[in-house]
């Protein structure tokens, strides 16, 4: 049986690195669905949030999604070529972000990742996993910290990343963002209400892994 374990939360809180690594753990791939919204939004460009909907519909006809590997060797594919750096902006997050309040993107992302559920185990991450997606799953996780704290997580990837970025544009980006993300009208950020919220402000990532490998086992 398959299983699939979502971790939700705000931008910057360690989705993806908890992800990958609890899906090391459980040797299954981990599902990065804000690189499908990122990747969404750089391929269709800058303003296609306000295209007509069925140019983004028709733009979108052409897009599959393919999973490969597992643990933090997982390697998502759009059109058969795996998802690069290029999208690890903040620009292109908030790009995201602005597409992701369409519900002809999301309704499209959504098939996409139930499908993708349906063919294999999933550490699935994003921000409407537990609540929208795999409203089902045995393992829910809603990860969250202070804002500062995510600016300065998100500032080390970038720079570990070669993309250095400054600390307060970024922590006023991310707060907009998430903003946006927790007020929109289709699948806004929230915890599912059978979901373990934690607050990692003070932790360190090897203390969140603990906790998350605690509660799966
Ligand atoms: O997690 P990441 O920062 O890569 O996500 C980029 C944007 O994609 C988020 O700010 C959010 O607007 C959107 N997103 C979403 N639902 C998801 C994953 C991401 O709306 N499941």
């Amino acid at each position: 049986k398959r299983l699939i374990v979502t971790i939700d939360g705000p931008a910057g809180v360690g989705k993806s690195t908890m992800a990958k690594r609890l899906a090391r753990f459980l040797a299954i791939p981990y599902l990065d669905t804000g690189a499908m919204f990122r990747s969404v939004a750089w391929k269709l460009g800058q303003g296609a949030w306000e295209w007509p909907e069925a140019d983004i519909e028709k733009a979108l006809s052409g897009v599959e999604y393919a999973l490969s590997g597992v643990g933090e060797e997982s390697v998502l594919a759009l059109n058969g070529v795996p998802i690069g750096d290029e999208i690890r902006t903040e620009q292109v997050g908030m790009w995201a972000s602005n597409v992701a309040t369409l519900p002809v993107v999301r309704t499209f992302l959504k098939k996409a990742q139930q499908r993708l559920g349906e063919k294999f185990s999933l550490v699935a991450e994003g921000r409407d996993m537990g609540t929208v997606i795999f409203p089902d799953a045995p393992h829910k996780f809603f990860l969250d910290a202070s804002v500062e704290e995510r600016a300065h997580r998100r500032f080390l990837q970038l720079e570990a990343m070669g993309k250095p970025a400054d600390l307060k544009e970024l922590e006023a980006q991310i707060a907009a963002r998430d903003h946006q993300d927790r007020n929109r009208a289709v699948a806004p950020l929230k915890p599912a209400a059978d979901a373990v919220v934690i607050d990692t402000t003070e932790m360190d990532r090897e203390q969140v892994l603990a906790a998350l490998k605690e509660a799966v086992a």
